[in-house]
């Protein structure tokens, strides 16, 4: 970190207490270090103690005189190599992520161009909040990098998600070379992942069909999500109204069949599936060349199964890490859990589903379920969903693969007595 010029933003949490350390731990790698403290954490730490380890005169008010008639917020926004801020509150989360400006900390954030780093710190159920995940999204979406939060005991006596990292732990994060920090980012980087989503539609005649209620938002918030962790997507999409997220091409089908044969000719080098088409069951074993008339107070249409693609894929012989769903309108654990096994597949997100369930809506909830684990997902937008669940399966996927070179090395010894 030679030379490197850190501007450290300091927030009202317990976690302040630690950030002399921090400051000492940057110096020590060779930093520079200006601290600039908001209102509520000077009631945690002081300035005379982060101006004596840092070495530099403490700045704390936007309406300080002296600095302030040189233009002093912007020549600090323009002096950065990186604004850290550690802790950072939901308070601080929240405005950055509504761009609001009334201190000298946030107004430095707006004027600056260097990259911004926070550490989090706040109660788990805070952190858990869907107002909290909604603008770590916002900011992990604006390049902002999120450092932890840490899980285990907190200050107020809980347990859970939303302790700071430690100090040494935000100083490696921050030292990390460009490709770990990429990594961090972006999970999926040089990786393929297809995503099926949306209906299908399944003709009885030429203007009628067979299909359900699914929107897609559910896929297509995957395939952003995926995107967004760095990976190549391939969408293939029933019919439905939303547009593709920006940079995906979406392949689009119409019945299971269709959906099946794309799937299948863009399967090679997928290294992760996910199922999150509601795909018909059952076809029209004959579809009418014309519009079925009215004749007979009641009709029936013979109906024959469709291909299951997900299994389908699960069973090939070099297969993708393969996520499936669930749907279920009962039952749900017992259910889903038989899929896993019955399709043979590494995941299964289940959700309960009914109208505005589940279904066409724009939040859900989820159980994750895969041989020795689970994991809830609280109601939540599925825009922040599918990023937590894209997270979860790249760090499955990146289990399996290491588990998978572990085995082939242990095998080793076993093929060179033989030779
Ligand atoms: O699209 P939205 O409105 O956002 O709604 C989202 C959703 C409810 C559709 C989504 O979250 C979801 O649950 N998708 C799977 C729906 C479904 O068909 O579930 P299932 O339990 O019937 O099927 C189990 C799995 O097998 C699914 O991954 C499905 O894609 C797959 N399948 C099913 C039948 C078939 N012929 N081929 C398949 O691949």
């Amino acid at each position: 970190m030679n030379n490197q010029k850190i501007l450290l933003g300091i927030t009202g949490g317990i976690a302040a207490y630690k950030t002399p350390e921090l400051v000492r731990r940057l110096k020590e790698r060779g930093a520079d270090v200006q601290v600039v403290l908001t209102r509520s954490a000077r009631e945690f730490v002081t300035e005379t103690t982060l101006q004596a380890v840092s070495g530099r005169p403490v700045r704390a008010n936007l309406w300080d005189k002296e600095a302030e008639a040189a233009m002093g917020h912007i020549e600090l926004a323009r002096w950065a190599d990186l604004v850290l801020i550690a802790p950072a509150t939901a308070e601080i989360m929240a405005r950055l992520a509504s761009g609001s400006a009334p201190d000298l900390l946030t107004t430095l954030c707006l004027a600056t161009e260097a990259p911004i780093a926070i550490a989090p710190a706040m109660n788990h159920v805070m952190w858990s909040n869907p107002a909290v995940q909604e603008n770590r999204e916002k900011l992990t979406n604006r390049g902002i990098r999120i450092l932890g939060p840490a899980v285990g005991d907190q200050a107020c006596g809980e347990t859970g998600p939303g302790r700071m990292l430690e100090p040494d732990d935000i100083v490696k994060a921050v030292c990390a070379p460009v490709a770990v920090q990429n990594a961090e980012q972006a999970p999926l980087a040089g990786k393929t992942v297809m995503i099926t989503a949306g209906p299908t539609r399944e003709a009885i005649d030429p203007v009628r069909f067979i299909s359900n209620r699914s929107s897609g938002k559910m896929g297509y918030a995957l395939a952003d999500a995926a995107s967004k962790a760095g990976a190549k997507v391939i969408l293939i999409t029933g019919p439905v109204g939303i547009p593709a997220p920006d940079g995906i091409d979406a392949l689009n089908v119409e019945n299971a069949k269709e959906m099946y044969a794309a799937v299948h000719s863009n399967i090679d080098n997928v290294d992760i599936f996910i199922g999150a088409a509601a795909v018909a069951d059952y076809h029209a074993v004959n579809i009418n060349a014309e519009k079925i008339k009215k004749s007979d107070d009641k009709m029936s249409i013979e109906l024959a199964r469709n291909p299951d693609i997900l299994s389908s894929v699960a069973r090939l012989q070099d297969r993708p890490f393969t996520a499936g769903f669930a749907a279920e309108t009962e039952n749900l654990r017992d259910y889903a859990i038989g899929k896993l096994e019955a399709k043979n597949l590494d995941m299964i997100i289940a959700n309960l589903v009914g109208r505005n369930r589940g279904f066409d809506s724009d939040d859900n909830t989820v159980e994750v379920f895969w041989r020795d684990g689970e994991q809830s997902f609280p109601t939540t937008k599925k825009s922040v969903l599918a990023k937590d669940l894209v997270a979860l399966i790249a760090r499955r996927y990146r289990e399996g693969q290491a588990a998978e070179t572990e085995n082939t090395k242990t095998e080793l010894p076993a093929i060179m007595v033989r030779d």
